[in-house]
């Protein structure tokens, strides 16, 4: 089954508790329909208050959290789902991803528990973070279910042409996190000329390009006006020229380090 996956979504990490909720509780009724959670980043339950708080109906909001390294055991995988959806306050999440395939990530065993969770019906679709694509194939062999997205860093700075163009072979939306590079999309020339040229900023220039990019949905982060700013990127119209100008940018540069980001968050 084929997941129709809301652009853009709303990033919640390093979010927690009341400032949470209310960054989650006004991108919805902004008219986000899309926000992503993990484990990791304890604001599941924030996350849940701003779904019961919204002024929006919970089958309008695509819900996708993250199961974390340490709980990829198979017996961990449907136990620790089965916390976050009470975290969550919900009876199932649109998407489940395993976060990064690391720690107790053991093919054979977590994702037979995937399956299970999502047979269950505790998880509507399956997806992938941080693999590449040596891994992706090797998970889609194992899965039952279909892989639907795959989220890994991607920003004009690192572009991941190979695994988007995987996504795009394998029926797998690529979504981009990082996607305005933490903030710092106001660091690059080409961007903020674009953005001169268009009356907007760096990092909305840099949305409206993955938006314009196939097979890609971007989940940025924001608080404060930031987040109203960043979903009317959605608007902006670039050129055919501007693409290429953007696409020429790409210096792969990570920003995310995998041993950082597990063992610090
Ligand atoms: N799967 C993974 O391993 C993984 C790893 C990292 C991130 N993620 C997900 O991806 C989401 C996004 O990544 P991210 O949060 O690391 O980075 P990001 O969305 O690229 O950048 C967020 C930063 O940009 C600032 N910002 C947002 N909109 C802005 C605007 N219009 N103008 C100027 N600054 C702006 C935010 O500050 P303000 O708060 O002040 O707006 C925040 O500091 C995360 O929240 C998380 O959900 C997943």
């Amino acid at each position: 089954m084929t997941a129709r996956i809301p652009q853009p979504g709303f990033g919640t990490s390093g979010h927690e508790g009341a400032e949470c909720t209310e960054n989650v509780v006004r991108a919805l009724e902004a008219g986000y329909r899309h926000v992503d959670t993990a484990q990791m980043y304890d604001n599941e339950d924030a996350v849940g208050d701003a779904l019961a708080q919204a002024d929006v109906d919970r089958e309008d909001v695509f819900l996708a959290t993250k199961v974390k390294p340490e709980n990829l055991g198979g017996e961990d995988v449907v136990e620790s789902t089965q916390e976050s959806l009470d975290r969550l306050g919900v009876d199932a999440v649109d998407l489940l991803y395993v976060h990064w395939p690391l720690d107790a990530y053991e093919p054979q065993d977590t994702l037979p528990a995937m399956d299970e969770v999502r047979d269950r019906g505790w998880a509507r679709h399956v997806g992938l973070s941080n693999f590449d694509v040596a891994h992706l194939d090797e998970a889609r062999d194992i899965l039952d279910s279909p892989v639907v997205a795959h989220q890994v860093e991607c920003h004009p700075w690192l572009q991941q042409d190979e695994l988007v163009a995987y996504g795009r072979d394998h029926d797998i939306t690529t979504v981009a996190y990082c996607p305005i590079m933490q903030g710092r999309a106001d660091e690059d020339e080409t961007l903020t000329e674009i953005a001169d040229a268009h009356d907007a900023t760096a990092h909305q220039i840099a949305l409206a390009w993955h938006h314009q990019r196939d097979g890609v949905v971007a989940i940025p982060k924001g608080s404060g006006d930031h987040v109203e700013a960043n979903l009317g990127a959605s608007e902006i119209d670039l050129s055919d020229e501007e693409v290429a100008r953007i696409d020429d940018i790409d210096h792969e540069e990570r920003l995310v380090d995998p041993d950082a980001a597990v063992w610090n968050r």
